[in-house]
């Protein structure tokens, strides 16, 4: 049921970019923020911080979705200059509990401060992974035989990892939320995830 009502609220949401990129606001932006600001008041501290857009996202938003090739580029340099890599090396880690995190849609919701646990990635709320789960989003493209598609490659999980860590280093105005760089997962819990899409033995290669 939570992972239902995250999906529906990560949906929402990008839908919401999808509709605003087809059609020009009437309203002033500015007024925009000051409804938004004024609807979250009671809001946790943590939460309030959200309602501020960094570079990155007043440049999508401001463009609605469809940056400039030159401002497409400074986006995605900034962005992957703020990912922080594993200190050992390593990009693959346990894809069982990978799974586990990819199922949990745990975190950043009204209902989740005081945090009780640890974050999830929310992945099935937009993506397939394993084919075994007949519940998931189609946001994102599948994701089913990632690694397989992909044979392995070393410097494949390299890019899985920055995907996850900041999708914004990647493609401009992706879509998918930064997990790493908004803190929403940990290095360690990426590398879990990585290794459910690129380890030969996880359901997501089967
Ligand atoms: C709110 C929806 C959403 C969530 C949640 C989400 N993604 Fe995505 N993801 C997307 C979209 C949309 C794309 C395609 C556009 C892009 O590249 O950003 C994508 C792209 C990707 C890609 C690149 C696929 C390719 O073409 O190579 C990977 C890998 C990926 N996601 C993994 C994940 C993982 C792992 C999680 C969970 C930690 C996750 N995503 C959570 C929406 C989402």
């Amino acid at each position: 049921m939570r992972k239902g009502i995250a999906a529906l609220v990560a949906v929402s949401l990008a839908g919401g970019a999808a509709a605003y990129a087809q059609q020009k606001p009437a309203v002033d932006a500015a007024k925009v923020d000051q409804v938004m600001k004024a609807s979250w008041k009671s809001a946790a501290p943590e939460w309030q911080a959200r309602l501020e857009q960094d570079q990155t996202m007043k440049e999508c938003t401001t463009s609605h979705n469809t940056p400039s090739n030159a401002v497409a580029n400074a986006i995605i340099a900034r962005e992957k200059a703020n990912i922080v890599y594993p200190a050992d090396g390593k990009f693959i880690g346990d894809w069982k509990k990978g799974e586990k995190l990819a199922q949990s849609g745990y975190g950043l919701r009204f209902s989740d401060y005081p945090a009780a646990r640890e974050n999830g990635g929310n992945c099935y709320a937009c993506h397939q992974l394993d084919k075994k789960e007949a519940s998931f989003g189609t946001l994102g493209p599948s994701l089913h035989a990632y690694g397989k598609s992909r044979n392995f490659a070393e410097r494949e999980a390299k890019v899985v990892y920055e995907r996850i860590y900041n999708p914004q280093a990647h493609v401009a105005c992706a879509n998918m939320p930064r997990f790493g760089t908004n803190k929403v997962l940990t290095v360690e819990q990426i590398k879990d995830i990585v290794a459910l899409l690129m380890d030969p033995e996880s359901p997501v290669n089967k």
